[in-house]
């Protein structure tokens, strides 16, 4: 076998065999194969696509290019959860101890931020003490004991995902839905949960910016899970505003412990409900229905607050700052945003938005660079809210003072204010399972 010649057919349109589809994948983590031939093949793919045997295929081979996580030590069915990144996301943080307090297993491994996006790992983190690097023993150990333990994901998760993903970034084929659902669910399938919950992002803030593409890759992704055999249903949520109030790594942990306790920015409150209900629903919970009044009852009777404050503990992390707040570092400089006129918010740029956190120290600008767990942004009027000219939209936190005036320029620009009330928007667009799509 040649990848010249498997070039050439998916250059012609034609669909790859499962041998070829190996014998690719295989010979690039081994080296056999060069970048250059990859790069093709993977303009190709762009250019051509793939069937749907041949994603779930491809998929398969990409996910046992390295360790397959064996979680059958753990009793019960396990259930993972992927967004596929957004501003102000913090979902996982409330939807994991909320399915563990309901008896459902979270065995989550997590990344870190990429660009304007962040990332569970980097928020973990912002708890002082918080270990997002245990052994896998101690792992399974957590979940076995609480139902729930989230850390970073092992080095040898997906080998062929990280080095197809770096040729993806310099060659422009990253937006490409064979290739984006391909490089999520190898990743998750070598997690090795039995059940998988997608967030699809949709809107000016996520990789797909449009519902129908939302749901195309929605669909994508479903029917890999499924055809592995691990049952998977994906939600499409609202990313064209950021999720919550807070962005920025401390802020995010705080704003999710107010809606563990019951309280919170009712858009964040309301999607995790939703996924939650839906982790559980995939766990055998219930009916959505039930699953629901679950998840609910977990937030009002303080158990999945009390499952958090044990996972934290479990992982060397204070808890008592889940309670008094006042113990996460602090910002040494603040501003507040004011409205430029008056009128409503009728547009909020939430990838601008992720990139002016970015700037004020709560992300990467370069690949290993330190992260300011007190930096970000409390927003304090969204979308649809009436603003007077003067008042205050926005604060922002930073340790860098000589960041303040560019990102307030920046968060500015993000906002549109308009003349009258914009059209509500839904927090959740649809939910796609094997059986079909249903639309909200
Ligand atoms: N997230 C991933 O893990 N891979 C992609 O290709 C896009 C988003």
């Amino acid at each position: 076998m040649r990848m010249y010649d498997l070039i050439t057919k998916k250059k012609h349109g034609e669909a790859l065999t499962d041998a070829e589809l190996a014998f690719m994948i295989n010979g690039f983590v081994a080296g056999e194969i060069p970048d250059y031939q990859m790069s093709a093949m993977l303009m190709a793919i762009w250019i051509r696509g793939m069937d749907e045997h041949e994603i779930a295929e491809l998929t398969k081979v990409m996910a046992a290019s390295g360790d397959m996580i064996d979680l059958s030590p753990i009793p019960g069915k396990k259930v993972d959860k992927h967004s596929t990144g957004g501003v102000g996301d913090k979902t996982t943080l409330i939807c994991a101890p909320i399915v563990a307090a309901c008896g459902g297993k979270v065995a989550k491994m997590s990344g870190r931020g990429l660009g304007h996006t962040g990332g569970t790992i980097d928020k973990l983190e912002a708890i002082p003490g918080y270990n997002t690097t245990l052994s896998r023993e101690k792992f399974m150990e957590i979940v076995k004991t609480l139902g729930v333990s989230v850390i970073g994901q092992s080095g040898n998760l997906a080998p062929a995902d990280k080095k197809i993903y770096a040729l993806r970034d310099v060659t422009a084929t990253v937006d490409s839905i064979p290739l984006i659902a391909s490089s999520i669910m190898s990743k998750k399938l070598a997690a090795g949960s039995d059940c998988i919950l997608l967030d699809v992002k949709t809107g000016s803030g996520a990789f797909m910016k449009t519902i129908e593409d939302s749901i195309h890759l929605a669909k994508t992704m479903v029917s890999i899970g499924e055809a592995a055999g691990r049952r998977t249903v994906a939600l499409i949520t609202d990313m064209d505003v950021p999720l919550g109030q807070g962005i920025g790594n401390s802020l995010e942990v705080i704003e999710s412990m107010e809606v563990l306790k019951g309280r919170g920015p009712k858009d964040l409150r309301e999607v995790s409900l939703q996924l939650a209900s839906n982790m559980l629903y995939l766990v055998g919970k219930g009916s959505p229905e039930e699953c629901r009044a679950l998840a609910e009852k977990a937030i009002a009777d303080g158990s999945a607050f009390h499952t958090f404050e044990k996972m934290v503990t479990a992982q060397g992390g204070d808890a008592s700052v889940l309670s008094d707040y006042s113990k996460f570092p602090q910002a040494p400089y603040k501003k507040d945003v004011v409205a430029e006129r008056s009128g409503y918010i009728t547009h909020m740029d939430a990838e601008a938005i992720g990139e002016t956190s970015v700037i004020l120290g709560a992300g990467r600008e370069t690949k290993d660079a330190p992260i300011d767990f007190s930096a970000g942004l409390h927003l304090l009027k969204k979308y649809g809210d009436k603003v007077e000219k003067g008042e205050p939209i926005a604060t922002l936190f930073t340790s860098k003072e000589d960041k303040l005036r560019e990102s307030a320029k920046n968060y500015e620009a993000a906002i549109t204010i308009g003349e009258s009330a914009p059209a509500a928007r839904p927090l959740v667009f649809a939910r796609v399972e094997k059986t079909g799509v249903e639309r909200y």
